[in-house]
Parts: C-alpha cells; structure tokens; sequence
C-alpha cells in the first residue's frame, strides 16, 4: 500500500492503474476510521481492482467555533486498518496542498444544501462539494463510495454528479451501527459513558418513527413529533430536528406512502452533535 500527500504523485499512481486496466474506486474520509469506513473499503474492494482512500480533514467543511482543531487525527492507525483491508493507495495531503493560497472557486450545492443539516452548519456542503469535487478530479476513480449515514451528503453528491456530468458513480452503502443502535461516527470518542449511553436515543427515535409507520402512520407530522418526543425523553440529549422527508428531493412530505421516504434526526448529546437516519419503507 503506497501513501501519498501531493495530488501530482496521487493522480500519477492511479494513472498507472487504469494504464494496466483496473477500475479504479474512491473512498472519501476525514480519518479516524472505524467499521463504517472500513464497510466502504470492503464494498469498494470487491467492485474495483484498485481502491483509493483519501485521509483528509477537510477544513473549508467546518463552521466557525466547529470541531476542525479538535476532530481525532491518527494517521498512523488509519494506515494499519487500511493496510490490512488491501487497500492500494492512501492519499492524505496537507490542507496547504489540497488548497492553493489563494484558492476561490467553491462548489454550490443549491437547495439541497441548505436544509437540514445546512441550515445548521452554513457552508458545511458547499466545502464538502468542493473537497469531493477535487478528490474525484485527482483520482478520476470510476465508483466512489459513501455511507447512508450521512444521507444528506450522499443526496448532494448524487445530485452534483448528475447536475456536473461527473464520470463517476455513486455508490450507497448502510450505516453500520454499534449492538445498541448507536450509528458508528468518529465523533463518538467525544462521548462520556453516560453520553455513549444516551446517544443511542439516536436510533431510538428512528426506530420509534418505523415502528409507527409499520403500524400503518402516514401523516409525517405525527411521525416527527414522536421522533422528537423520544429525544426530549432523554435527559442529556438536545433535539436540532427530526424530519421525514422525500427520500431524493429531501423536500418535506405531508403524507407517506406515495415516494420513498427518508427519517433524520440531529441532536446534541453533551457537547457533541450526532446526527442518524433511517428509511421509511409503506407497505
Ligand atoms: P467521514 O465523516 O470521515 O466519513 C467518510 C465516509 O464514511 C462517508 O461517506 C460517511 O457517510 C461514511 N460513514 C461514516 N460513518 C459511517 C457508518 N457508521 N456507516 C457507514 N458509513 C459511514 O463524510 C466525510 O468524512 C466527509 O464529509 C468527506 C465525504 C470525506 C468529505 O470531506
């Protein structure tokens, strides 16, 4: 496994591969792996004949008094877990290599950008764009993959595929969680055990607002407000929002039943804001 930080060398490096004629897959990642990441390696390694990992803290994502500083860097454990999943190329560059001096053009994500979790962290998508924009144009991979577990930003980079006419396909994965439901995020490090153990009213919420809807609930509004009762029956946990919206548009939906649907769900847990999803499948 070869570990690059200049884009030059990276692009170089995957050149070669597709000179030998692999397809070439991409994982994005700001580090601090877990199985979730490591689910997206696998899933990339069986599709691909060379898989490329980028590490890269990307700052231009995180809003002023955000956690940029303090978000957990371990390169050199990130490079064993990788090492051992038969990954071929780690591209992690310095943020004054991934960004001229300079640097002005930006990546609008539109509307969709600014629901949800853009309402709450302005510009967060308008940095992820661009950072997903400039990986897929170092690496040119042919499959690039994402987790579900963000669901907002792998409805983005669906969209800035199709509406950029990116040669590139998106590939979904499921959010791999913990025995207790808790969705696998690197911010959970942040968590005391009493946090650990209320963060998991998360999932609670999701599973509350599935369980109604497998029950034959169709109006949102009512499914919302039970997500949002089972977090206020946590102590330590702050609810941001709990939506169900349309599962492609991300638009809020009245009534469930005629378009895939999406529950999300963000709230503060101590100090630490965690976010989770779940489809609404009807019938
Ligand atoms: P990061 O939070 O490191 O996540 C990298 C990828 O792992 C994302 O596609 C994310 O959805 C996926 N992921 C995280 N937790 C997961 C889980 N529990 N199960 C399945 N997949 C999971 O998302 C980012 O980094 C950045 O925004 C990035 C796309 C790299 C751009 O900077």
């Amino acid at each position: 496994m070869e570990r690059l930080a200049s884009k030059h060398e990276a692009r170089q490096a995957v050149a070669e591969a597709r000179r030998e004629g692999k397809r070439v897959a991409l994982v994005p990642t700001m580090g601090a792996l877990h199985e979730g990441h490591l689910s997206l390696v696998s899933a990339a390694r069986e599709r691909a004949d060379y898989v490329v990992v980028s590490v890269f803290v990307n700052p231009t994502q995180f809003g002023p008094g955000e956690d940029f500083e303090g978000y957990p860097r371990d390169i050199e454990r990130d490079m064993d877990l990788l090492g051992a999943e038969g990954v071929d190329l780690v591209f992690a560059p310095a943020p004054e290599i991934m960004y001229a001096p300079g640097a002005t053009v930006t990546v609008d994500p539109g509307p969709l950008g600014g629901v949800l979790e853009g309402a709450a962290r302005p510009g967060h998508f308008s940095g992820m764009c661009t950072v997903v924009t400039k990986l897929f144009s170092i690496a040119i991979p042919d499959l690039a993959f994402f987790g579900e577990k963000d669901y907002q930003q792998l409805t983005i980079v669906r969209a800035m595929v199709r509406d950029l006419d990116l040669p590139v396909k998106v590939i979904g994965c499921p959010t791999v969680r913990e025995c207790d439901g808790l969705a696998l995020s690197s911010r959970n490090v942040y968590l005391s055990s009493e946090e650990r153990h209320a963060a998991t009213v998360l999932y609670r919420s999701l599973r509350t607002a599935e369980t109604l809807v497998l029950d034959g609930e169709r109006d949102s509004a009512v499914v919302a407000d039970a997500m949002r009762d089972t977090v206020a029956s946590e102590a330590l946990a702050e609810i941001e929002y709990a939506a169900v919206v349309d599962a492609v548009t991300l638009e809020p939906i009245a009534t469930l039943g005629d378009r895939p649907a999406r529950a999300l769900v963000a709230a503060r847990v101590g100090g630490t804001r965690l976010i989770d999803n779940i489809a609404l499948e009807v019938g």
